[in-house]
């Protein structure tokens, strides 16, 4: 196979390559523009007519050491989707194609382009090929048309091999993985001469060729190098944040890499995890709504970021593959400068209007319009009616969170998980100059002072040291969540130094590490906070716990899953939520802090000592959201795990107090509603005793803000341009520069955020 390893990044040219330059093939007297790659000492040339002329040919070739057992090129720079160039030397003859692929299998016979062989050696010592290609520069693929670069620069691919292909008088013959590969740097706009000039070359004529820049010397390596391509802007995570920051970037031409640790999600996006019950159809277990309680209970939960010791999703998609999907426009509130946000964020409508144009909120998710299992909202409801608590359409009217409920809200579609996934992302990646590369980790960022040059990946496949080049005015966006992106850049020599001091002991992070004098201290992984939650189990005679979703994988009721396949219609087309309610609340501190309330049929654990019919049973979540004063810290281990270093619930003793109170008043009525019972707490522990006992783990609502705080310079990580102080062109957007609790679950929030940080990184002078 050819250029295996090159995948299929798009070139773009940086300053971490040997480049090539014009030289004079002096046998000949044309003059070209290559690259004599100097591992294996072959070289590989161009010359294009004038752009303006607009043809679609260029006269190439490629002189190697008879060592050389064939060669090849590609002037797009990478295996896939491009017109690729083989050669090799049998009994005195040069024998050539032009190969094409659209998968890591052998490339084979492209149609379209024309070769004409217009000088060919073969000596003791070498082989030399010298080529017309016409329909040459454009070509189509599956995704559009693709061409050369040819009026700017670019990064040629070349690979080479050492052992014979299979054939050597087959012009299509098989060949195996070419042994070696690399790329250059060319400026394509120098590689052009005049129309007459290129005629005569073009039709077997020589000399003529002059200097029309100092030649270049390329700076030889001593070993050969795997030189990478660099990008615009490489986009670190694809969750909540960073799908839609690959999005506006891709969208707005700049040439964007993403690159996420995890692989496929939903179905549409190349996801395959599936129950039995699925199969035949490309419904993932990602993707089905109905299964979102199995993400807890499952033998292989691949899904799971392993080295982050809370729930977080490393896969694409992040959080919001594998989510309750609980869906909530922001309300002001979530942008203020109360809340902690620079002034300059404090008008979100214009983003939010983005975000609902891209992806509408639900309250109905299946397909035909009905709602299923909806007795857990008829109880709750009852109970709230007794509270003067107002009937609405949450999303209809974000900014009133004060005595409301109403039905769960998601970001499904067509009875499917869609998020930003189904939306954002199917857009990027049908960009030709957005390149995703899955499975791939981001360890740090590579920095002189405060430019960042690039990535370092765990993969030395796409660079040396597996690191990925910046073009000379690029960026990084972290949107790695809010857990690993304070790790990125701890290993970075970003945060504060206790921090920093752990992965300096660390044997294969440390010697990654910048000196000592160019570390930045900043406060990341201080100041996060999370909702802390509270559970209440009831059990109502009219609800259907559905068998508190323990079947749903193994053995789903019969009907509802032959209806949910056939038009994702009932019960698995919603998450388990069913309603959702608001209120504002007072504390004896004299700040107001808001209760929400999420209700769901089932529950996550039962205690009490009573009786109780199982098949009733329904929860009530109370978290405590905007307003919260309890703040935590998290970091790393000596491992490096990431973790709370100082959880972050109920450390202000107001916040307790405050949600005990909550929970007292919602369940004053229990008794009016008839048939409801609370069987945890029952009623042998007092609800002070219940949360003052409650595990502390249980509180976690994963919903974690704030670990890399947007703000004012000297308290903050982040500038109001998401721009990390001390840095020029390093930027957050994900969870983690949220400064302070959204009102609701908080992916809405994020990716309005999102919108909005995006924004202002392209309107920030200085980028590519
Ligand atoms: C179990 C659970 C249920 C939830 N339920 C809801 C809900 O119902 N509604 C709601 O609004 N919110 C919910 N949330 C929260 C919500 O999903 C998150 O707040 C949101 O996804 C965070 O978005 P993010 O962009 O900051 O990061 P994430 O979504 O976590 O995305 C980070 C991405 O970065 C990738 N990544 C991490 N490290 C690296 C690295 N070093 N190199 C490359 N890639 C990397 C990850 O694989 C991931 O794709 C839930 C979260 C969990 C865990
Ligand atoms: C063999 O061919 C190469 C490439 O054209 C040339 O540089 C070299 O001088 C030739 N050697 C001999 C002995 O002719
Ligand atoms: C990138 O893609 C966008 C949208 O498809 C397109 O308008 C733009 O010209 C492309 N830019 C480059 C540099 O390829
Ligand atoms: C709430 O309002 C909706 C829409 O008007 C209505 O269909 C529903 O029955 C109401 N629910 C309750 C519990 O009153
Ligand atoms: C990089 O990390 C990802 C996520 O852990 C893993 O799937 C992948 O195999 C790793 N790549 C290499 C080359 O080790
Ligand atoms: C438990 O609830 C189910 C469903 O409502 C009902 O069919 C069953 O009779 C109840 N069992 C008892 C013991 O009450
Ligand atoms: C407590 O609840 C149980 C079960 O619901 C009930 O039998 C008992 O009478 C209750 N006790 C008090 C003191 O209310
Ligand atoms: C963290 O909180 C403290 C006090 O609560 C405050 O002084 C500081 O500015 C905050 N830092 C950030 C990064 O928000």
């Amino acid at each position: 196979m050819l250029l295996r390893v090159a995948l299929s990044v798009l070139p773009l040219i940086g300053t971490a390559f040997a480049q090539g330059g014009q030289y004079i093939d002096d046998e000949l007297g044309i003059s070209f523009f290559g690259y004599k790659e100097p591992a294996h000492g072959v070289t590989y040339g161009f010359v294009f007519p004038p752009l303006e002329d607009n043809t679609d040919e260029f006269v190439g070739e490629i002189i190697a050491p008879i060592e050389a057992k064939w060669a090849g090129v590609s002037p797009f720079g990478s295996m896939l989707h491009s017109l690729l160039l083989v050669a090799w030397p049998n009994d005195n003859r040069i024998v050539r194609s032009v190969r094409y692929t659209t998968t890591y299998a052998q490339p084979t016979a492209m149609s379209g382009p024309v070769l004409t062989d217009l000088h060919t050696i073969v000596n003791a010592t070498h082989w030399k090929w010298v080529y017309r290609c016409q329909n040459c520069v454009t070509w189509s693929t599956e995704s559009g048309p693709k061409s050369i670069p040819i009026s700017e620069f670019g990064v040629p691919a070349w690979a080479y091999s050492s052992v014979g292909v299979n054939d050597p008088t087959d012009p299509q013959s098989t060949f195996n993985e070419h042994t070696d590969f690399g790329f250059f740097g060319l400026d394509y706009s120098l590689a052009h001469v005049s129309a007459a000039q290129y005629v005569l070359w073009a039709n077997g004529g020589t000399g003529g060729g002059t200097p029309t820049q100092p030649p270049t010397t390329t700076a030889p390596t001593a070993t050969p190098t795997v030189s990478a391509i660099p990008y615009d802007y490489i986009v670190v995570g694809t969750g909540a944040g960073g799908l839609v920051v690959a999005d506006r970037l891709s969208e707005a031409g700049k040439k964007v890499l993403v690159l996420e640790r995890g692989g496929p999600s939903l179905g549409s996006a190349g996801g395959t995890y599936q129950p039995a019950w699925l199969q035949g159809t490309s419904l993932t277990k990602f993707d089905v709504p109905g299964l979102f309680e199995t993400m807890f209970q499952d033998s292989n939960p691949f899904w799971w970021c392993k080295d982050v010791n809370v729930f977080a999703g490393c896969i694409l998609g992040g959080g919001t593959a594998i989510n309750g999907a609980l869906y909530w426009y922001p309300p002001d509130s979530d942008f203020s400068v109360a809340n902690g946000w620079p002034k300059s964020w404090a008008n979100h409508h214009p983003y939010t209007a983005k975000l609902k144009a891209r992806l509408p909120a639900t309250d109905h998710p299946s397909t035909d319009g009905k709602r299923y299992l909806m007795q857990v909202a008829d109880v709750t409801a009852a109970l709230l009616n007794k509270q003067n608590y107002a009937n609405i359409t949450i999303n209809d009217v974000p900014d009133w969170k004060d005595h409301v409920y109403g039905y769960s809200a998601f970001s499904f579609i067509d009875g499917k998980r869609a998020g930003p996934i189904a939306t954002y992302y199917q857009t990027a990646i049908k960009r030709p100059n957005l390149t995703y590369k899955q499975y791939t980790t981001v360890l740090n960022v590579v920095r002189d002072g405060g430019k960042i040059l690039g990535v370092r990946t765990n993969d030395t496949s796409l660079g040396p040291d597996g690191v990925i080049p910046l073009t000379p005015k690029g960026r990084v966006v972290l949107a790695a969540g809010a857990y690993s992106t304070p790790r990125i850049l701890f290993r970075s020599g970003i945060g504060p130094t206790d921090m920093i001091n752990i992965v300096k002991n660390d044997p294969a992070a440390g010697p990654a590490l910048p000196p000592e004098s160019q570390w930045i201290n900043l406060p990341v992984g201080d100041n996060v906070s999370d909702n802390p939650s509270i559970n209440l189990v009831f059990t109502h005679p009219s609800v259907d716990a559905y068998d508190n979703w323990a079947q749903v994988w193994t053995a789903p009721r019969p009907s509802d899953a032959a209806q949910y396949i056939k038009d994702q219609s009932g019960i698995f087309a919603h998450a388990s939520p069913r309603l959702n309610f608001w209120r504002a609340m007072g504390g004896r501190d004299g700040k107001t802090r808001w209760l929400q309330g999420t209700a769901r049929p089932g529950a996550a654990s039962v205690t009490t000592s009573y009786p109780y019919n199982v098949s009733n049973i329904m929860t009530i979540t109370t978290y405590l959201s905007t307003g919260i004063t309890s703040r935590g810290r998290i970091g790393i281990d000596a491992a490096l795990t990431a973790r709370p270093l100082v959880e972050p619930w109920f450390t202000d003793p107001v916040d307790k107090e405050v949600l005990i109170q909550g929970i007292k008043d919602l369940l004053v009525n229990v008794k009016d509603v008839p048939g409801l019972t609370l069987i945890t707490p029952d009623n042998t522990t007092t609800i002070d005793d219940y949360v003052n006992s409650y595990p502390t783990g249980g509180l976690n609502s994963n919903h974690w803000v704030g670990s890399c705080s947007i703000g004012a310079k000297g308290s903050a990580v982040v500038d109001e341009w998401t721009k990390v102080y001390g840095t020029d062109n390093l930027f957050i957007i994900d969870a983690s520069i949220i400064p302070t609790i959204p009102m609701g679950n908080p992916h809405g929030t994020i990716m309005a955020m999102a919108e909005q940080g995006v924004a202002k990184v392209l309107a920030l002078s200085g980028g590519p």
